[in-house]
């Protein structure tokens, strides 16, 4: 089973900005904690993050046919791509939304996702445990 943990806009900031949301780990750092996890579960990672929309739209492209299903946290994207939701559709492979944060205890543009629909599920909360608990979601899927 082969996932892709796809992150989105301001991700790469993770570890240094708001700290009391996403933690002091790195993606880095948060990337090779998924990939131990995943491992022991026989899932096998690969990662990409851009700020780019376009950048997230190519590879959901390319994960229709390279991966199993796609762990992704959109970042602010979440809240109003359209783009990024038809190529979720587009892509034909379950897609697991998740966010670190619970987004619902958040400001209130934070509540609506436009790409929940189009996702197999929703994960929100459990700061880098939200991507490993994703990716086993799409076990046996
Ligand atoms: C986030 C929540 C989003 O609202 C925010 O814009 C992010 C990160 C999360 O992981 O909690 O960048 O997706």
């Amino acid at each position: 089973m082969k996932v892709l943990i796809l992150n989105g806009v301001n991700l790469n900031m993770t570890g240094i900005r708001e700290k009391g949301f996403y933690g002091s780990l790195t993606l880095d750092e948060i990337n090779e904690k998924i990939k131990t996890e995943c491992e022991k579960k026989g899932i096998e990672c690969d990662f990409y993050q851009s700020n780019h929309e376009g950048d997230i739209v190519d590879k959901l492209h390319e994960a229709r046919t390279a991966y199993d299903g796609v762990v992704l946290n959109a970042g602010a994207f979440t809240h109003y791509s359209y783009a990024i939701h038809d190529a979720i559709s587009a892509c034909e492979i379950p897609v697991v939304e998740v966010h670190m944060s619970n987004v619902h205890k958040r400001e209130e543009f934070r509540h609506k996702s436009v790409l929940s629909d189009v996702c197999k599920g929703v994960i929100a909360g459990f700061g880098y445990k939200s991507y490993i608990l994703g990716a086993e979601a799409l076990l046996n899927d």
